[in-house]
């Protein structure tokens, strides 16, 4: 498979929760470069280049002075935007060279976004958009965080995958027609949609306590990934015969967005962040948190299985095959690869 180790780098990818950073220096490791973040005095996110120019002793291993960072090896200090402010050693005299890459950032969905490409570049305009994230008919979950022994495009496949809910997710998303119903394939201009309609069918067990009517319902599958790594999964339940791709939502019709944002580490890991958002209770904690503990327990069970799909592709001893259902992917792949190549042309 192509493409295990390359980046599209002019994008913001989520590099954490906003409320794990703070007045400490955090090493990461983002896209295959070590990174470290903290904030200002005054709460302003700073991720630099974490190494310093002499030894490349990591920056997270000294220590913050006021809003720059001092090298524990020999005192270089870089300020937020990675210049050199001091160098105890030299007498005054700054070395030229003595300079760590600055990363932008942004604090944004309670999320904290950084951009790994040309900083120029860096409009926060771009960040991915999550609709109706201040309507106060919406209720989200707190969301969580993992660290998946894979390369992120595994775990993008399975976001764009309606079907694996059949076989990895039985107590929670599976259903009547979740193994075989047809999907359409739609390329949009930020990716690829996977998604299908299933007509009167009891709702999956996950739903089963949230959903506000009884009976069977009308059920959308809706699996998007955009680039470079976003996953926006929408579920609708709506009551039997209201459901479809040309009806509208009625007063009872449920709609859940789980949205899921892959940052990679490297090309073996990925850093897997997500909450959900609906259009019912926003103010239930209890209902907030049963949908976040059984999405927790579903990745855990993406996790199992896309960590040995991992191990498995990336030294195989026989030919590997493609069934239908991994169409929105190879899509999903080829969008993801042009672009990286163009970045790499411009
Ligand atoms: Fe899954």
């Amino acid at each position: 498979m192509d493409g295990f180790n390359m980046f599209l780098k002019n994008c913001w990818y989520v590099a954490g929760w906003s409320a794990d950073y703070g007045r400490a220096l955090k090493a990461e490791t983002y896209l295959g470069e070590n990174i470290v973040i903290y904030r200002t005095e005054d709460g302003r996110p700073v991720a630099l280049e974490n190494a310093c120019p002499h030894r490349k002793l990591p920056l997270s291993d000294g220590k913050l002075v006021g809003d720059a960072v001092e090298c524990g090896y020999h005192g270089l200090t870089f300020n937020c935007a990675g210049t050199c402010v001091a160098a105890p050693t030299q007498r005054g005299q700054i070395p030229r060279r003595a300079v760590v890459k600055s990363y932008p950032m942004v604090d944004r969905y309670h999320l904290l976004w950084i951009w790994m490409g040309d900083p120029d570049k860096a409009n926060p305009d771009l960040i991915f958009p999550v609709e109706n994230f201040d309507n106060p008919d919406w209720g989200y979950t707190d969301g969580g965080v993992m660290d998946i022994n894979c390369n992120y495009l595994w775990v993008c496949d399975n976001l764009l995958d309606p079907s694996h809910v059949a076989w990895v997710h039985v107590t929670s998303f599976a259903g009547a027609g979740t193994d075989d119903a047809p999907l359409d394939v739609v390329k949009t201009d930020r990716g690829v949609v996977v998604s299908r309609w299933i007509y009167g069918q009891p709702p999956s067990p996950y739903y089963a306590g949230i959903v506000k009517f009884k009976g069977e319902c009308d059920r959308l599958q809706h699996y998007e990934m955009c680039l470079p790594g976003i996953g926006l999964n929408k579920s609708i339940y709506s009551p039997v015969g209201t459901g479809g791709p040309d009806s509208d939502p009625i007063d009872l019709t449920l709609i859940n967005i789980s949205y899921n944002f892959m940052t990679p580490i490297n090309g073996d890991q990925t850093r897997y962040f997500w909450f959900q958002h609906r259009n019912t209770d926003p103010h239930d904690k209890v209902i907030s948190k049963k949908m976040n503990d059984g999405a927790y327990m579903a990745f855990e069970e993406d996790r199992a299985v896309l960590e040995k799909v991992h191990a498995g592709m990336k030294s195989p001893s026989t030919p590997f095959i493609d069934l239908g259902l991994d169409a929105g992917a190879k899509q999903f792949r080829h969008l993801l690869a042009g672009r990286i190549e163009a970045e790499g042309k411009a």
